[in-house]
């Protein structure tokens, strides 16, 4: 139940209402993926095809569902994937629900025979809201490194208030053997330089719209150009100018403008170069997904 604690990502607030798409729409993109987001009944009573088919409208060829936590939320999404093509799922244990479904992690491997379930996530520390006790946050944490490289599927990364300890375990766990992306990259250059030499991708959410986002611009900048994506972690975190709003992946557009403007590209080009870097990270279903496998 991971909204029922107000988040998956952060305990953001987020407002419940229909949101305007005519500025999403406005901006024309031809190959966008939102990477990371979230589409549980409780946020989008609407049903995830109405979000689904939204995204289609603004260009979002195809989105990376995030299905925590535990084998029902991951069967769950699985379900939309039953429906259409353009979704691939992740699946694992929030470390906000690290208490109530950290002793079920082996359960999640079944539904990882389906290669659709292109990784495990989002998994981590969070440290900010410590819904779940640390010390069982770090069990679930190894736990779930442990899967991944059992399973061969890159991992999924949340960390709030807890970056030196999620590089650490990373590290000790081996995590470099499969590698990953940080999800709504929310840190400083000298965590990103960390990340990316543990063979971490970055992914910028819509907190790269914010003004005062300083150091995440700069590592939007800096980063190397084969390591960056972009997500909405919906239902949270919408960019400007729908901040507040209820955010959704069609809006992921406005995010990989605002890169772009970071970067001195084009929308057209930052799309391109974002889709083939989630698609070379999350392997050749998603890429099937957006229809450039
Ligand atoms: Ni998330």
């Amino acid at each position: 139940m991971p909204y029922s604690r107000g988040a998956a990502c952060g305990g953001r607030a987020v407002v419940l209402e229909r949101s305007p798409l005519r500025s999403a729409r406005a901006i024309r993109a031809s190959m966008l993926i939102d990477s990371h987001c979230h589409l549980e009944h409780r946020a989008f009573p609407e049903g995830p095809d109405a979000v689904l088919d939204r995204a289609r409208a603004a260009d979002v060829r195809a989105c990376v569902v995030v299905g925590v936590s535990g084998l029902a939320a991951a069967e769950a999404a699985l379900e939309i994937c039953n429906r259409r093509s353009d979704v691939v799922i992740t699946a694992g244990v929030h470390p906000h629900d690290a208490a109530e479904f950290g002793g079920a992690i082996g359960d999640l491997e079944r539904v990882f025979g389906d290669d659709r379930v292109v990784a495990v996530g989002e998994v981590g520390l969070d440290f900010h809201y410590d819904y779940s006790p640390r010390e069982i946050q770090r069990r679930v944490f190894r736990e779930s490194i442990a899967l991944a490289r059992r399973l061969r599927r890159p991992l999924v990364i949340h960390s709030r208030a807890a970056a030196d300890e999620t590089i650490e375990l990373l590290e000790q766990e081996g995590a470099r053997e499969v590698g990953g992306v940080i999800h709504c990259f929310s840190e400083d250059r000298a965590f990103a330089e960390r990340a990316l030499d543990l063979g971490f991708d970055l992914s910028f959410s819509g907190i790269v719209t914010f003004k005062n986002a300083r150091p995440i611009h700069e590592v939007a900048v800096w980063a190397p150009r084969d390591r960056i994506l972009v997500e909405t972690d919906s239902p949270y975190l919408a960019p400007l100018p729908l901040r507040g709003k209820r955010c959704e992946p069609a809006y992921v557009v406005h995010t990989a403008q605002r890169v772009a403007d970071l970067r001195g590209m084009s929308l057209e080009e930052l799309a391109a170069l974002t889709t083939a870097n989630a698609c070379r990270r999350f392997g050749p279903r998603l890429a099937q997904a957006a229809g450039v496998g």
